[in-house]
């Protein structure tokens, strides 16, 4: 079983959580409004996306494989529940690859925030994904994507140089919504956002955010 373990990461990500931009917490907001039912977050990280989740949403299976992050979800999850005790947040240990038994499907909606970018294996993601949904149930996507001109350049040479292993094996310049048509998904909505001004020579800056529907 692939293993997914950074604690010089997780104690950076931690930190950033804790200073996140409104702009991202907005984001966080956009990508899961309207859910409800059942929901499966994988690559949950230190659960920042619990407080966000709308109260028609009854149950998420939150998967998370770094250890010192799943720690700080659960106590994420511990916090929302005492506060909105009509939804349940149960935190599990996982990788998208190889989805645990505790998160089997169907879902409603799997939702995935900043985490294509640095699974080992981003068809067999999105596979996962998909037989875990219901038929029509959809792929929240909120990721950084690929972008072209001279801001692909700097993340094609920081992604063969220094960032994968800096930042928890994260990847700047996939064409992650690309991976996700090719995966099945029909797009029912998509915006691309940016998370520095376009001047700003940020890497992780191109994002996508939107929806798309398992088919029937
Ligand atoms: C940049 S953090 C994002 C965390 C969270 N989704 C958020 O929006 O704040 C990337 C997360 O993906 C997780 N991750 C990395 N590889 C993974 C894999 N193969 N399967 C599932 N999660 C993975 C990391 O442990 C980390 O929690």
């Amino acid at each position: 079983m692939q293993t997914v373990d950074h604690p010089v990461f997780s104690r950076v990500w931690s930190w950033a959580m804790r200073h996140e931009p409104a702009k991202v917490v907005r984001a966080r907001g956009d990508l899961l409004a309207g859910l409800h039912g059942r929901v499966l977050e994988v690559g949950a990280g230190t659960g920042s996306n619990f407080a966000h989740y709308p109260e028609s949403v009854e149950e998420v299976v939150a998967v998370e494989p770094d250890r010192a992050l799943r720690d700080e979800a659960e106590r994420a999850a511990t916090a929302h529940e005492a506060v909105h005790p009509g939804t349940r947040i149960r935190v599990v240990d996982g990788t998208f690859e190889e989805l645990p038994a505790d998160a089997a499907g169907p879902f409603d909606a799997v939702v995935c925030a900043l985490v294509l970018c640095s699974v080992a294996d981003v068809p067999g993601s999105l596979a996962a994904a998909r037989r875990a949904l219901r038929p029509g149930g959809e792929l929240r996507y909120y990721e950084h994507v690929a972008t072209d001109g001279w801001l692909g350049g700097v993340q094609r040479a920081v992604d063969a140089t220094f960032w994968p292993r800096a930042f928890g094996g994260c990847h700047t310049h996939r064409d992650t919504v690309a991976a996700i048509d090719a995966a099945g998904f029909e797009r029912v909505e998509h915006r691309d956002v940016r998370a520095a001004p376009s001047w700003a020579p940020v890497p992780i800056s191109p994002m996508a955010l939107g929806i798309a529907r398992r088919p029937d």
